[in-house]
């Protein structure tokens, strides 16, 4: 019995909905209501691990500035289009085939994506 506690542990790890975690839970709070289908994907695919909460680029994956990654606060940063379905293309084929960092999220659902890409973009345009 002893030998099945590690298993337990990584299902844990594993199955724990992101959007319970105290500071995703905490920042969701502040959203507005045409926001959240948005922000939830993009907590739920771990966008913020790189992106952050905020979309500042400073999620935790992003560490010492690992790679170089726009501010979604500020559309003047994009490089590859800040409008919704610029954003939409740079999430289906991510950026330089990946070698940036950002892959393409082709297993998100295209109604996601469209959802993602619009909140993304609302963060640029408060
Ligand atoms: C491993 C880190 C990482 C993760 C996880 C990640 N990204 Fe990225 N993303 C990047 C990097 C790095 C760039 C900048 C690429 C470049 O231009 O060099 C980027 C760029 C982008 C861009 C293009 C912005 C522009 O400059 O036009 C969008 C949109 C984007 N990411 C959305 C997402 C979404 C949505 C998710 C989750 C489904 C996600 N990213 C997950 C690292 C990541």
């Amino acid at each position: 019995m002893i030998r099945c506690f590690p298993l337990v542990l990584v299902l844990f790890a594993f199955c724990g909905d992101p959007l319970e975690e105290p500071a995703v839970a905490k920042y969701r709070e502040g959203l507005k209501a045409d926001q959240l289908q948005g922000f939830d994907a993009y907590a739920r695919n771990n966008c913020h691990g790189c992106h952050g909460l905020n979309g500042d680029g400073t999620g935790p994956l992003n560490a010492g500035h690992r790679y170089s990654i726009p501010d979604f606060r500020n559309a003047d940063t994009f490089r590859n289009g800040s409008d919704v379905s610029s954003i939409q293309h740079s999430i289906e084929f991510g950026v330089k085939n990946g070698k940036t960092g950002m892959q393409a999220y082709q297993n998100i659902p295209v109604e996601k994506r469209e959802k993602i890409a619009e909140y993304i973009h609302s963060l640029a345009n408060p």
